[in-house]
């Protein structure tokens, strides 16, 4: 008999687990990178790339990471350990939870030296800093902040110790909470610089470089990049998703939960574009701008609304605070793995994985300034890590939960944990995971590469 709850804990409510993925999923991948990676790529048809790759790819691998996880119970690593013995199949497939912690432990390193700008221009816009900036101060304040490697490493601290407090209590007690409130919040706030973007932006040309697909423009490796947002953004491919998935009661459905936490997360990302190109447009910058896009765009309409110094605080705040409730599910497979197996105290765990990734997220911010000219395959360490985790690490982890799943388990077990009630949209899933999801993701990985 699989267990029927984790020793970690519980969430409260199906509405608890819905809020807590989605909090994991919306983050600094829908404001912040899914703006600039499509503005470096062209905009439309990339977009419409990534929402196939959402929809063929993304939600029914997050219905098989839920599954996975709400079957084994336990962190991503030995999840797969006992499912695997449990169907009778190799334990080598635990390394889907070993490859997930290190994909975790990359991710969190520079996700929060990136949530530290997000911090520290809360403190840029309450003082001010962001009235009657014009386009070129606005780049010149966010140069700024990239040439101060001690302004970075202190951002980077605070968040990385706001991070390792909330994990350290237990994820129910206090994110629960806080995310019913906040993530709302940050939607309404998005809203109000989509009206602001209607208003003073070039809202046609904005709109029309985010939708109209000139598919010329896309070249295989933007394919790949539009795939990894994909995962990225709905923290697949890691075990995040699987353990909060183990921490869900079994008498949810676990497709119509899957099915609102991917709504939502594209709603947000789809959203944030929409708020931001018209702008960039408007005040003649450009969509290829890079990583530095939001930070420099936004403060430039900040600066000039009404109400801007209040909208932009409270804006780059609930911005942290989404940094936030993700930053916590990339910690989480690594830290229970460590209390279940290692027999580490929940706060040594977190302080061991914390220090570990603050200790590489320093190399990060280093890149930015001091170590510029040091790279890896043309990358800095911040984009190389970037590169390497959300286009190579998060869709392979894809594929094997994808394949597992699929493949590996036997249908029934799979339908039994699934449970749903129309069996030709259990048909459909279970085509999509068992051909399409890693057939696709394959066919992208060799296109990359150039073999086919
Ligand atoms: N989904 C998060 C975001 O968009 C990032 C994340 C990646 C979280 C992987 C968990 C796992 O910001």
């Amino acid at each position: 008999m699989p267990p029927t709850a984790s020793i970690h804990g519980q969430w409260t409510t199906r509405l608890a687990f819905i809020l807590a993925a989605t909090g994991s999923a919306v983050g600094l991948g829908n404001i912040w990178r899914f703006p600039y990676i499509a503005g470096e790529n062209g905009g439309g048809a990339f977009v419409l790339v990534y929402l196939g790759c959402i929809l063929l790819i993304g939600l029914p691998v997050m219905i098989a990471e839920i599954m996975l996880g709400r079957r084994g119970r336990q962190s991503p690593i030995n999840t797969m350990t006992s499912l695997s013995r449990e169907e009778g199949v190799s334990t080598g497939w635990a390394s889907i939870g070993w490859i997930g912690v290190v994909t975790g432990f990359l991710i969190l390193s520079f996700y929060s030296v990136v949530a530290g700008w997000a911090l520290s221009y809360i403190f840029k816009s309450g003082a001010g800093g962001f009235v009657g900036l014009d386009a070129s101060g606005s780049e010149a304040m966010f140069d700024g902040m990239l040439a101060s490697p001690e302004a970075l490493l202190a951002w980077h601290t605070i968040f990385m110790v706001m991070v390792g407090i909330v994990v350290a209590r237990g994820v129910q007690s206090g994110l629960e909470k806080a995310v019913t409130i906040l993530m709302p919040l940050l939607f309404v706030m998005l809203l109000v610089m989509v009206g602001y973007a209607v208003v003073q932006g070039n809202f046609a040309e904005g709109l029309a470089f985010m939708l109209a697909p000139d598919f010329s423009e896309l070249s295989a490796n933007a394919v790949l990049l539009a795939m990894g947002q994909a995962f990225f953004t709905l923290s697949l491919g890691m075990g995040a998703i699987m353990i909060y998935g183990s921490y869900l009661q079994s008498d949810a459905s676990i497709p119509r939960t899957a099915g609102v936490v991917v709504g939502a997360d594209t709603l947000v990302a789809i959203v944030a574009g929409l708020a931001i190109f018209p702008i960039v447009l408007g005040a003649g910058l450009s969509p290829g701008e890079g990583p530095g896009l939001i930070f420099v765009t936004l403060p430039l309409a900040f600066g000039e609304m009404p109400g801007g110094l209040i909208f932009g605080t409270v804006f780059f705040i609930l911005l942290s605070f989404a940094a936030w409730t993700s930053a916590i599910s990339i910690a989480e497979p690594a830290v229970a793995w460590l209390v279940e197996t290692v027999g580490m105290t929940r706060v040594a765990a977190t302080t061991v994985l914390a220090i570990a990734a603050w200790t590489l997220g320093i190399a990060a911010l280093l890149s930015l300034n001091v170590w510029s000219d040091y790279t890896l395959f043309d990358m800095g360490v911040l984009d190389f890590l970037d590169y390497l985790t959300a286009n190579i690490l998060l869709p392979l982890g894809g594929f094997l939960i994808a394949v597992f799943a699929g493949w590996r388990m036997t249908r029934g077990s799979v339908s039994a944990e699934l449970a749903m009630r129309s069996p030709a949209l259990f048909g459909l899933w279970y085509f999509l995971v068992r051909f399409v999801a890693p057939v696709a993701i394959l066919l992208v990985f060799l296109r990359a590469v150039e073999l086919i």
